[in-house]
């Protein structure tokens, strides 16, 4: 597992390539990275309601999301005390919380409601045997889950980011459309292919028409980047340019270690990376408009997702073939554009400091 990171990007070499296959790795990564991190579980409006509730998964941990009686946002455990049934399926609304498996019952807040034919059990407290609570927070219109207790809260983490939104205000969009992709390589390897513009000409040549790809810069803070690039009209337009000049960039935002949100004049979208196997990853797109449901915005949805399908099915070509690669007995690891880059190796830097140290 050894790896030095050096911070100066124009002597650093990029993570060893069997970091990308290695089961081991993965296993050290669910426990010190996505089990320390802010992640992205679901929308605000899914859970608006007294009761309303749905249920995720984060690093193998089963999770309930929902809103209390007294309208406080909680995640719960989605494992029962009793012998680890599950409390809660899918989504829906409910005034308590009923295991599935022999009916035990718990209050939205996560305490032991009911426990059916449980008489004459000793040294049983029901007061001790609550639904263990994790950290929740919302920032606009999106839940997010934190398993770590002690972690820094959402808003430090994100810094200045939300400042960052050009001429958008996220809350004033709506959720219109989720789309899956189920791809064959690694989730660092679709990561570190976000995290630069330098594939741009070769891999999205569609895309490159539409960016000013000279003008395309990467800035890096602490726990998030942000790629800017002017939009450059053409005669073709297939991004929407907006009546304001000053608006007219696309913001692509990563939040270590695996949320991105692609931020453009007439929309946004989010894009959650899902490790599931250690050469097996989930990406959920989500689309976010401006009145999303009138029939003028269906049209833009339906050209928004079918240019943000070609490039990503551009990506997976070159991602699966990187990660083929990545086995090769004559490969073990590479070096970083300087000018081009420093996302990745960002990205890379954070990763080696949570896989020594726990929390970033
Ligand atoms: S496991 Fe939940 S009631 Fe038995
Ligand atoms: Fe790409």
């Amino acid at each position: 597992m050894s790896y030095q990171f050096d911070s100066r990007l124009a002597f650093a070499a990029t993570i060893p390539a069997f970091w990308y296959f290695d089961p081991a790795m993965l296993a050290r990564e669910q426990e010190m990275v996505f089990a320390h991190t802010w992640q992205l579980v679901g929308r605000s409006e899914q859970v608006a309601a007294p009761g309303d509730y749905f249920t995720t998964i984060i690093a193998d941990e089963p999770i309930i999301v929902v809103r209390g009686a007294d309208e406080k946002l909680r995640a719960l455990s989605n494992v029962c005390r009793h012998r680890a049934g599950p409390v809660a399926e899918g989504a829906g609304q409910r005034k308590v919380l009923q295991c599935s498996y022999h009916g035990w019952t718990y209050t939205l807040d996560g305490r032991l409601h009911g426990t059916p034919e449980f008489e004459g059990v000793a040294c049983f407290d029901k007061a001790e045997n609550c639904l263990p609570e994790f950290r929740v927070a919302e920032w606009a219109g999106l839940v997010f889950v934190n398993l770590d207790n002690e972690c820094e809260p959402l808003l430090d983490v994100l810094e200045d980011l939300p400042s960052r939104l050009l001429h958008q205000d996220l809350t004033a969009m709506k959720f219109a459309l989720r789309k899956d992709w189920y791809i064959d390589c690694n989730w660092k390897t679709y990561v570190d292919n976000y995290l630069e513009g330098y594939h741009i000409p070769l891999v999205h040549p569609g895309l490159n028409r539409e960016l000013d790809y000279a003008n395309y810069r990467t800035e890096t803070r602490r726990f998030y980047s942000i790629q800017h690039s002017p939009i450059k009209p053409n005669d073709h337009m297939r991004l929407r340019l907006s009546e304001d000049p000053a608006a007219n960039e696309t913001q692509f935002f990563w939040l270590f270690p695996n949320l991105m949100l692609n931020v453009y004049p007439d929309n946004y979208s989010t894009n959650l990376i899902v490790p599931l196997g250690p050469e097996r990853t989930l990406t959920i797109f989500e689309w976010y408009f401006r009145d999303p449901e009138s029939e003028a915005v269906q049209e833009k949805l339906r050209r928004t997702v079918e240019f943000s399908d070609e490039i990503q099915i551009e990506d997976i070509r070159i991602c699966e073939a990187v990660q083929r690669n990545l086995h090769s007995r004559t490969y073990s690891t590479g070096r970083y554009s300087v000018q081009r880059e420093n996302g990745v190796h960002h990205f890379h830097g954070l990763l080696q400091a949570s896989l020594n140290l726990g929390c970033p």
